[in-house]
């Protein structure tokens, strides 16, 4: 929104544009946009299926239509990527929405609406039509039902109204014309943000949160949601969907620029990438927050209290840079990423282990250190990456805390409705910070009572605020689909936790020593990796045409197959699995013959002699596997076609070396086989929904 700074269409269009640019890494399967007509009387939608670009094409084909020289003094613009989760990839179901032909209420929505069933039926019984597939048309239509029963209220109780009726997770961006220069955004378990941009300083450092304390409906608490809307309600007695006004909130306390020389701009985004280049001042909404924004002045709604409610929501100043999310001289995101390892690893530790002196101090944890160490059992909770990274540092974690470890997939944990107890405590490992999944089975063991510990690389995501306490792994913006750099970051973030649980245990103190010395040499050591990357395009040159891979190891480098092989399947599309050397003979085996393409990792390890064991049954097989394995080691590279020469490391950090040229393989494989590395088809880089 632009107050008093004349902008020209133009520019709208390129900030709403580059935002999309930003964030188009979380999903990709068509665009949107909504703008006002020049006169400001409508509202022009523009969707395209694909990729940003194709609607940037788009929007320079319709250039005339749009003059994009005629300036506005205030406008709302809006626009979305979408990644579908209801409905095929098609312009029709690409944000923004509307709710009915005239362009009444536009918005664009991340989440899922779950009653959104339930909603329709009632809607097209009551005479409304629905042009798309998706979940996210049915809040459009009902803020238009809404309004068309009750034209006093204002914006913001039209949006208060609905968001009772809804399910499911949202974060929801509004425009009307009936509301001209005005937008409305809510949330429930989804992410959004507001950035504030203001050429005065702004008159506070928080925005009161306003209360509507005689908010009253027509539907009584059992009339909501489903229970209003499912098939139980008879077509003949529907329940009425519209509540009278609420009160108006005390508009005294409202957030704005001060003085006569009142220049802001806000900006909704569910990243904060989408607008760092335009400002680094944001605050995060809350569940059902609704934030409005009129007259230049932002105001932040909530139906009820709570006790422990805060008053208000803090503005917060984020230190991202904007180079930090360039590409670089790399040729994608991914390879950055990668290449980004030995100072990533070095930003992770950064101010917290003392090489010197043996200790490493975890601030975010250490008031809790105590009541860790008395818990019942730890358990570690994340998706994809995220979970390796727990499966990589579990025989660690078991060994220096002596507690037993639970390793879970987020979405298995919650199916399987797993017992926790008060003395758990549960890590919730997630680059992003916004996994459904995982922010769920957060949910589900703060409820229980368990201590909640986040891990995450996305200070003041969900899981951050979320969390009782937790580790940033300060890796820096992941771009790439695919996580290389968050992977590593978590790991050291997890072995770090590991040795500082540890370091009263004097009989430890050795192995406490060369673990913190093997950090130590890390940086050096992903340098010397990196340094074969030749080698390894090498290997993906006899690679990419192959149509399966298998990964083997065992013990500290079985993470390594899970996750190379996911890297693998990830990029390239090739069928890839990694699988425990130990499990070998009891399946896998019958894979193998002289075709088979393998990959055997086989590190000098207290494992090393049974993962030698398991190379010999597949070279039987006529299998010629290639090896990772130590520098230097003859002995070992005589049973492969080829290898990769690792570091030696300390048994437990050596998985932080052996997976790179893991990343570095599914990498060139991807460039090969023509594949979007930084985009791979189907995926997203923050999963929102479950
Ligand atoms: C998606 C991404 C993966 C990631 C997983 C968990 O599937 O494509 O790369 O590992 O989500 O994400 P998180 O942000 O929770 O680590």
């Amino acid at each position: 929104l632009n107050y008093l700074t004349p902008k020209t269409r133009k520019e709208i269009v390129d900030y709403l544009i580059r935002g999309l640019q930003r964030l188009e890494y979380r999903g990709y399967d068509s665009a949107g946009i909504a703008l006002d007509t020049p006169d400001s009387i409508n509202i022009t939608i523009i969707k395209e299926t694909g990729k940003v670009k194709a609607l940037e094409n788009e929007i320079e084909i319709k250039a005339h239509a749009i003059q994009f020289d005629h300036t506005h003094n205030t406008h709302v613009g809006i626009a979305h990527t979408r990644w579908a989760t209801h409905g095929v990839p098609s312009p029709v179901n690409a944000h923004p929405h509307r709710s009915d032909d005239d362009n009444s209420f536009v918005l664009v929505h991340n989440g899922i609406i779950t009653n959104y069933k339930d909603v329709k039926v009632f809607l097209m019984q009551k005479g409304h039509s629905f042009e798309s597939d998706t979940d996210t048309e049915v809040i459009a239509k009902l803020l238009g039902h809404i309004y068309d029963n009750d034209k006093n209220c204002s914006f913001r109780e039209l949006v208060d109204q609905a968001i009772l009726q809804l399910e499911g997770a949202f974060a929801v961006c509004i425009k009307s014309r009936h509301f001209p220069g005005e937008c409305v955004a809510t949330r429930r378990g989804s992410p959004l943000l507001v950035g504030i941009k203001s050429k005065t300083k702004l008159a506070a450092d928080s925005i009161p949160i306003l209360y509507s304390k005689d908010a009253k409906t027509t539907l009584s608490p059992d009339h909501r949601g489903v229970g209003a809307l499912g098939s139980s309600v008879t077509p003949s007695t529907p329940p009425s969907l519209v509540a009278p006004p609420l009160s108006r909130a005390d508009s005294t306390s409202q957030f704005g620029p001060q003085g006569e020389d009142k220049q802001v701009e806000y900006f909704f985004a569910s990243d904060a990438s989408a607008i760092i280049e335009h400002t680094n001042r944001v605050l995060y909404l809350e569940d059902d927050d609704v934030a409005a924004v009129k007259d230049g002045v932002l105001s932040i709604h909530r139906l009820k209290r709570a006790i422990d409610d805060p008053h208000a929501r803090e503005i917060t100043t984020l230190k991202m840079e904007i180079q930090q999310i360039m590409k670089g001289n790399f040729s994608s995101f991914m390879q950055k990423e990668i290449f980004e390892q030995p100072e990533s690893v070095v930003n992770t530790m950064r101010g917290r282990v003392d090489f010197e002196n043996g200790t490493v101090i975890l601030g975010g944890l250490k008031d809790y250190i105590s009541e860790i160490r008395r818990c019942r059992r730890l358990l570690l909770i994340g998706c994809g990456t995220s979970y390796h990274s727990a499966i990589a540092t579990r025989q660690l974690l078991e060994e220096l805390t002596e507690l037993p470890v639970m390793v879970d997939l987020a979405s298995d944990f919650l199916d399987r409705n797993t017992p926790i107890f008060r003395d758990d405590v549960c890590f919730f490992i997630s680059q992003s910070g916004e996994t459904a999944d995982t922010l769920m089975a957060l949910r589900y063991c703060k409820s229980r009572g368990a201590l909640i510990v986040g891990v995450t690389n996305t200070v003041g995501s969900s899981i951050c605020r979320e969390s009782h306490c937790g580790i940033h792994i300060n890796a820096g913006p992941e771009i790439g689909v695919a996580s290389t750099k968050a992977y590593t970051s978590q790991f050291i973030a997890l072995v770090m936790f590991a040795l500082m649980m540890c370091e009263d245990r004097i009989s430890i103190q050795p192995r406490r020593y060369e673990i913190i010395q093997g950090l130590k040499n890390l940086p050096e050591q992903i340098n010397l990796v990196l340094k074969q990357d030749e080698n390894v395009q090498t290997l993906a040159k006899e690679l990419y045409e192959q149509k399966s891979l298998l990964v083997m190891g065992r013990g500290y480098n079985y993470a390594t197959c899970l996750e190379g092989a996911l890297k693998i399947k990830e990029l390239t599309y090739m069928h890839s699995e990694g699988i425990l050397a130990g499990e070998l003979k009891h399946g896998p085996l019958a894979l193998v013959d002289k075709l088979m393409p393998v990959i055997m990792i086989a590190t000098r390890d207290p494992v090393y002699s049974k993962a030698i064991n398991a190379l010999q049954q597949i070279t039987a097989r006529e299998g010629r596997p290639i090896l990772l394995c130590s520098a230097g080691d003859t002995e070992t590279q005589a049973f492969g076609s080829s290898f990769i020469e690792i570091p030696h490391t300390v048994d437990a950090l050596q998985g932080i070396l052996t997976v790179i040229p893991m990343q570095l393989l599914s990498y060139h494989i991807a460039v090969m086989r023509g594949c979007n590395v930084d985009c791979p088809r189907n995926l997203a880089k923050s999963v929102t929904v479950e």
